[in-house]
């Protein structure tokens, strides 16, 4: 089959596509035939050797991904060949290719409503942000909650969570078309951290109180300005710290305004919940079936382009999500366009 092959750590310009043996099922896991996979930003990191997981070199990329179940080893009993499926494979990874083979734990069933090259980009940012919001977070309906990174692909689900929610969303980044393009997203209200000072903009947009849930993706300065734009008993999640600075906090601040730092390890929350883990990406479907989530699909590109739409990630070229596809997903040779608004930047 072909796959994304990292032969050694580096940049994405170390990736290229080639030839992988496939992998029969052993008992646990299914076998299956891959439309696409969803570009996340950590991969950027397990190529570079930064992430918390490191992986012997050469290893196929690809966190996350749906097509249709080709073969079932033993003792899987809630699927079979030919179900549409996403798979979420924190592990073994292995879903820019053909075919992956993974623990049938992490695979869900994929609603007709929606489209297999959207279910391949959604596992990651709409699981990690409704885990984020709704379980870390105990997000309540007329809080206000502030996303940071909103543009991003976890960003942006958290948007629409929040909102699904009940929340009121103040969305940030740092680039205004972008944010055209989050408010379109549903936001309420969006901040630009580049030309605006953010602590300020927060206040005035919650009345001086604060926000009551804050999910951050960046770290850094809008960590900083986040723990002085909180409200009383606010719970700051920590997502990832694209930003580059790991920030520090002075827990006076967390004493004061009895506020709750909260690490989101979504990764490590599927691996001890499998049956948690599934019954959200059911829940969460079942949104997009029914219209009340939108995944935006920024850019769907085949396997053979995966430099370029992680490049793209990595300089902040991306609003919402990428997906790479297969050629059993090419969108002519699965039927027609895939679903999601595909926003041009
Ligand atoms: N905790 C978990 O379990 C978990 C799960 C999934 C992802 N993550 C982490 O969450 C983070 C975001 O992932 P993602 O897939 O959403 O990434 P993404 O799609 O690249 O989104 C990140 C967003 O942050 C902003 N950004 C990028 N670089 C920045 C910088 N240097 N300084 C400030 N803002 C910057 C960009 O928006 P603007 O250009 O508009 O500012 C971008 O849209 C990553 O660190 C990832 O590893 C963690």
């Amino acid at each position: 089959m072909k796959a994304v092959i990292c032969p050694r750590l580096g940049d994405p310009s170390v990736l290229y596509v080639g030839d992988w043996p496939s992998r029969a099922p052993q008992a646990g896991e299914v076998r299956i035939a891959l439309h696409g996979g969803g570009v996340n930003y950590t991969d950027l990191m397990v190529i570079a050797g930064t992430y918390q997981r490191r992986y012997d070199v050469p290893f196929v990329l690809g966190t996350e991904g749906a097509g249709v179940v080709m073969q079932c080893g033993a003792g899987v009993d809630h699927l079979r060949p030919g179900d549409r499926v996403l798979v979420q494979n924190n592990i073994g990874r292995g879903c820019f290719a053909d075919e992956v083979t993974a623990p049938a734990a992490r695979v869900c069933v994929v609603p007709a409503e929606v489209p297999l090259l959207t279910a391949a980009g959604f596992a990651i940012n709409y699981g990690t942000s409704y885990y984020a919001l709704a379980t870390r977070g105990q997000l309540q309906s007329g809080e206000s909650l502030v996303v940071h990174g909103a543009s991003g692909g976890v960003g942006i689900a958290a948007v629409q969570i929040g909102k699904a929610l009940g929340a009121t969303v103040i969305a940030t980044g740092g680039d205004d078309a972008k944010l055209a393009a989050v408010m379109r997203a549903g936001a309420d209200h969006v901040v630009n951290v580049r030309s605006e000072n953010l602590q300020e903009r927060l206040l005035a947009l919650t009345n001086g109180r604060g926000a009551d849930v804050i999910l951050d993706t960046v770290g850094g300065d809008v960590f900083d300005a986040s723990m002085r734009a909180i409200a009383v008993d606010g719970r700051l999640l920590i997502i990832g710290f694209v930003s580059g600075r790991i920030p520090e906090v002075a827990c006076n601040r967390i004493l004061f305004k009895g506020i709750s730092v909260i690490g989101v390890p979504y990764g490590g929350f599927t691996e001890r919940n499998p049956l948690a883990w599934a019954s959200n990406m059911r829940r969460l479907l079942e949104m997009v079936a029914s219209g009340v989530l939108r995944p935006l699909l920024h850019r769907c590109s085949p396997l053979a382009d995966v430099q370029s739409a992680l490049c793209d990630l990595r300089d902040r070229k991306t609003i919402g999500k990428a997906v790479l596809y297969t050629d059993a997903g090419r969108p002519s040779a699965a039927g027609g366009a895939p679903g999601g608004a595909v926003t041009p930047l």
